[in-house]
C-alpha cells in the first residue's frame, strides 16, 4: 500500500462494459479517465462505499475525499478535530506527518456503511457514513502506540476489523529505514472486535505486513508482506 511515486495524477479504468453473454467476465476498456488533482499529494486507499457512491480517496494531508458528480472532490473525513489545517492541509511534508496523519488503508463495513481508516500514526479510525470527524477505535497494544497502521479488512457478520502495524520503533516518514530493516520482526496481524472494543495480536513476526484481505466465506485471511514478498494466510 505504498504508492508514494502517485503524486498527481490519478488514474480510473472504468470498467465500461460487462458483454451481455458473458455477465460474469468484466473487460477492461482501452480508454480510461484521468483526473489531475491540483492542490493535493500522496494519494493512497481507493474505496467505494456501501451504495456505491464515490470513489474515496485517502490523500498525503490524511484527509479523505469523496468523488462526486462532475468530476469534484470534496472532503469527506478529516481525522481529528485538534489537527490544524493551516499546518496540514495540501501539506506534502512528511515531516508533518506524525501531527497531520496519514490515512492508509480504507474500506466500508458493507453492513452498516461505516468507514474505517488504518491511520498510519493515528491507528484504527471510523466514521459513520456522512463522513466529518473520526474517532478513533484503538491506537496502541500493550500501552505502545501503534507506528504505522496500514491495510485492513472487515468481517461483515461480526464487525470485526483485521488490520496490520508495521512498527513499533521507525515511523511512516522514516520507510527507507523500514524496508532495509529486514531483521525487524516486530510488525503485527491484529483483530479488533467491537464488542470488546479491544485489539488482539492474530499473528507477528511478519516483515511489512501491508494489506490484508478476508476470504469470501471468512474461513482464511491474506497478508501481503512487502519485503518478504509472499502472502500469508
Ligand atoms: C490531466 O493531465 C494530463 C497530462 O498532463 C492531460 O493530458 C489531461 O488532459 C488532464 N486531464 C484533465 C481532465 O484535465
Ligand atoms: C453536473 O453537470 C450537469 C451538466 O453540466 C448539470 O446539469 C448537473 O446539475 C451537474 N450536477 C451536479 C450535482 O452539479
Ligand atoms: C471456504 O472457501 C475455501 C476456498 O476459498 C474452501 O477451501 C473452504 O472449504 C471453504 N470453507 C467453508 C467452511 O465453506
Amino acid at each position: 500500500m505504498m504508492m508514494n511515486s502517485l503524486k498527481f495524477l490519478f488514474f480510473i479504468f472504468c470498467f465500461a462494459f460487462i458483454k451481455q453473454s458473458y455477465q460474469s467476465r468484466i473487460v477492461i476498456p482501452k480508454s480510461y479517465n484521468q483526473f489531475n488533482f491540483t492542490d493535493v499529494a500522496g494519494l493512497e486507499s481507493i474505496t467505494f462505499d456501501c451504495k456505491g457512491e464515490g470513489s474515496y480517496v485517502g490523500v498525503f494531508d490524511d484527509r479523505i475525499l469523496k468523488h462526486e458528480l462532475n468530476f469534484s472532490w470534496k472532503e469527506f473525513v478529516i481525522p481529528s478535530l485538534t489537527r490544524e489545517r493551516r499546518l496540514c492541509d495540501g501539506s506534502t511534508n512528511p515531516m508533518l506527518e506524525p501531527i497531520c496523519g496519514r490515512a492508509f488503508g480504507l474500506k466500508f463495513n458493507d453492513a452498516t456503511c461505516d468507514l474505517y481508516i488504518a491511520d498510519v500514526y493515528f491507528g484504527l479510525l471510523m466514521v459513520g457514513p456522512k463522513g466529518g470527524v473520526a474517532q478513533v477505535l484503538v491506537n496502541s497494544f500493550e500501552g505502545i502506540l501503534f507506528r504505522f497502521t496500514n491495510g485492513l479488512d472487515i468481517d461483515i457478520n461480526t464487525g470485526v476489523v483485521y488490520f496490520t502495524d508495521n512498527n513499533i520503533i521507525f515511523q511512516r516518514r522514516y520507510a527507507d529505514l523500514l524496508l532495509r530493516s529486514s531483521t525487524d520482526r516486530t510488525r503485527r496481524l491484529f483483530r479488533y472486535d467491537p464488542r470488546t472494543k479491544k485489539a488482539s495480536i492474530m499473528y507477528k513476526s511478519l516483515m511489512f505486513p501491508s494489506g490484508v484481505a478476508l476470504s469470501q466465506n471468512h474461513s482464511f485471511l491474506l497478508v501481503a508482506e512487502t519485503i518478504r514478498a509472499k502472502s500469508v494466510c
